[in-house]
């Protein structure tokens, strides 16, 4: 069955100097959303980008932005980035105090929506708003900083999170995060996702589309 796969570059590793053209570059060599990684010190142990890197890259590209936020409280920060121009935002059942009233917040303001799975939250997180979903987010490293090492225990969740959503009989994404690149993005595939961010996999190589075309020519197998 020919999927329709997406490739989504984290630009946590992109160059920040020059955020603008890394954005530009990594679309024209292929890829297909743009993924902003939002972390609070908090939440998560790192500090990285808000709304306003949000706005700035806005005009840049036509491709979705997807922001994965790492944050806690997460509703207060909702608006400013449907504003700043996110069509789809994620973020983790554990940092809000009511994840229904979240997910309904989200797509109040026109965005897609996103639960993401850390590696030890357990799937029951699935069970009474999966309807309301438009993306799952499995992550394959615990989140925080890019450039870790893919756990493989996410390749049963994604298998597992993949049969939910087959029950739910809906067209949710399947996506997954941390560690995946062009040796292990078919795995990932084969178990479910069809959605994959990849940061230093990509950005820390020289030629963008090569690399791409790389995790593509994977995927064709899987
Ligand atoms: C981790 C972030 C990921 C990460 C991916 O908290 O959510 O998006 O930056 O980076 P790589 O591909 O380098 O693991
Ligand atoms: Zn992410």
């Amino acid at each position: 069955m020919a999927k329709n796969y997406r490739i989504a570059p984290s630009i946590l590793s992109a160059d920040f100097a020059r955020l603008g053209e890394e954005v530009r570059n990594v679309i024209a060599a292929g890829a297909d959303i743009v993924h902003v990684d939002v972390m609070d010190n908090h939440y998560v142990p790192n500090l990285t980008v808000g709304p306003l890197v949000c706005e700035a890259i806005r005009p840049v590209t036509q491709a979705l932005i997807d922001v994965h936020l790492m944050v806690r409280p997460v509703d207060r920060i909702v608006p400013d980035f449907a504003k700043a121009g996110a069509n789809i935002i994620s973020f983790h059942p554990e940092a809000s105090e009511h994840v229904d009233r979240t997910i309904a917040l989200i797509r109040e303001h026109g965005c897609k929506a996103g639960l993401v799975l850390n590696p030890a939250t357990p799937l029951s997180y699935l069970d009474h708003v999966i309807d309301k979903l438009d993306l799952i987010l499995v992550m394959s490293v615990n989140p925080g900083f890019g450039g870790q090492k893919f756990i493989p225990q996410a390749l049963k969740k994604l298998a597992a999170v993949r049969s939910r959503i087959e029950a739910a009989g809906r067209d949710i994404w399947l996506e997954v995060d941390g560690g995946v690149k062009v040796d292990n993005i078919a795995e990932a595939a084969r178990a479910g996702a069809d959605t994959f961010v990849s940061g230093s996999a990509i950005f820390g190589t020289p030629d963008y589309k090569a690399t791409i075309a790389a995790m593509r020519a994977e995927l064709a197998k899987a």
